[in-house]
């Protein structure tokens, strides 16, 4: 079993560059399912759930090529309808993009029933529903999503998403994008990585406009042709290494980043005492002086993230006073809680609000990642304490992270990958 060990209570000094966005680089990679040519896409994160996207689409005939430990090459030509593998795709969630791409393809699609980090109910009635709207009758049955429709194509259609839904707007942006006719999303998602997989289609020949907005209109186009298209930084990442500064009381240059991508969780670090500069595709963030309380309240982009919720939640345990963070996106992303509770942490839940009592010293402790974004807000606190903290399922935490580890070890933290024997599967060996 291979765990993190950190020996925290150092401040982070240095530069660290931040990888390609992971969830811009899902639907890209999906769409180019809608492609029957060869894109070079560059810049995406070396990354498990990327990594098991590659497996997906070769496993319903993609042809990828590794060019460099961050680009491939991603031919569709010959790609079938509703072969995914079960087991691959009920393993993420990026890969319900895989429902919209077929749709667009082939005007049909068969795929599993997405998973995904456990935050309660996720449902995906609204792709449901815009995938209806596009003319496709859609059925779940053993486990997988189907649609059908009798023009064998996508049709135009106007959609108006009762929730701003990230993977909502993309699946039915890239289902409309060789549909016929013109389709419009309302209350539309303003996410970067939304925005991102509309130019990558509009410079594979698609034709979309207002992606950022929360309008936006989809010309179906007969064709699309390959290109070569890099993806945008991570915005979840480089706040993951704000936030480890600010913990750390350290000093860290965050390289590769779009600095208006992070301006709500700039703006709420500077509420809490940190420093942030910014440049053009840089900030730097450090703190002198104490940690001061504050209030976050999760929302679509460009508000506070949800992704950033569990690495606030960590900061927050060492500013005096008491914080509170309300998680409006998602109703139950709090399992990282006991966690932090184990290293001394004093916070409540109650419904979607958290109470964070800081101020109150943490320890180390063997800590557990329970999802990506709760496995880096414990590293984070771990980082913060002197003496050993052991991390374990630190698979979940390289799902979304490309070399965490190394990274971290860059900007001066103790910090190594192990692998220890799980003391149960030893304690039968014996
Ligand atoms: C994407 O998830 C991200 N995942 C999540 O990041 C991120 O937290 C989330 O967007 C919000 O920004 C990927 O991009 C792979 P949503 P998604 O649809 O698309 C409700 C990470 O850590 N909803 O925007 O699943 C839903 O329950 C991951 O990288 C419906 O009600 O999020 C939630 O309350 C975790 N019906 C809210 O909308 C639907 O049909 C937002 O969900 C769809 C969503």
């Amino acid at each position: 079993m291979e765990k993190i060990l950190v020996n925290g209570g150092r401040p982070l000094y240095g530069c660290v560059e931040v990888s390609g966005s992971k969830n811009a680089a899902l639907p890209i990679i999906y769409a180019c399912v809608l492609v029957k040519d060869k894109c070079i896409i560059e810049n995406v994160p070396n990354v498990s759930d990327i990594r098991h996207s590659f497996d997906i689409l070769r496993g319903i005939g993609a042809k990828i090529r590794t060019l460099t430990r961050t680009s491939v090459e991603i031919d569709c030509t010959g790609v079938k309808c509703g072969t995914s593998d079960y087991n691959l795709v009920r393993k993420m969630r990026g890969s319900y993009y895989l429902l919209g791409a077929e749709f667009g393809r082939f005007g049909r699609a068969r795929v599993a029933y997405p998973g995904g980090c456990d935050f309660g109910v996720r449902p995906i009635d609204q792709h449901i529903k815009g995938f209806e709207a596009l003319g496709g009758r859609v059925v779940t049955d053993g486990g997988y999503i189907e649609i059908n429709s009798d023009s064998g194509r996508a049709k135009g259609a106007n959609i108006y998403f009762d929730v701003s839904t990230v993977g909502g707007t993309l699946n039915i942006m890239i289902a409309a994008a060789t549909g016929d006719g013109m389709t419009v999303i309302e209350n539309a998602a303003r996410e970067p990585h939304i925005v991102d997989c509309a130019n990558f289609l509009n410079t594979c020949g698609a034709n979309i406009s207002g992606a950022g907005s929360d309008v936006i209109k989809i010309k179906g186009v007969e064709k699309l042709h390959g290109c070569t298209y890099a993806v945008i930084p991570d915005m979840i990442e480089a706040g993951s290494y704000m936030v480890a500064a600010a913990a750390t009381g350290g000093s860290v240059r965050i390289n590769n980043v779009i600095p208006k991508h992070l301006e709500a969780i700039s703006a709420k670090l500077e509420e809490a005492g940190v420093t942030v500069e910014e440049f053009d595709d840089a900030v730097h963030v450090s703190r002198e002086g104490e940690l001061k309380h504050t209030n976050v309240k999760t929302l679509p982009y460009p508000g506070f993230p949800t992704d950033m919720h569990p690495q606030m939640c960590a900061l927050l345990c060492l500013a005096e006073g008491v914080s509170f963070i309300n998680e409006s996106i998602f109703d139950n992303r709090f399992r990282y809680i006991e966690e932090l509770r184990r290293m001394g942490a004093k916070i409540k839940v109650d419904g979607r609000i958290v109470s964070v009592e800081g101020g109150h010293p943490l320890s180390a402790a063997p800590l557990m990642a329970v999802d990506l974004r709760g496995g880096v807000a414990v590293l984070i606190a771990a980082l913060t304490v002197e003496g050993q903290s052991e991390i374990s399922e630190i698979n979940l935490i390289e799902r979304g992270y490309d070399d965490v580890v190394g990274k971290l070890r860059g900007l001066g933290a103790d910090i190594k990958k192990v692998y220890l024997p799980d003391p149960v599967v030893q304690k039968k060996a014996n």
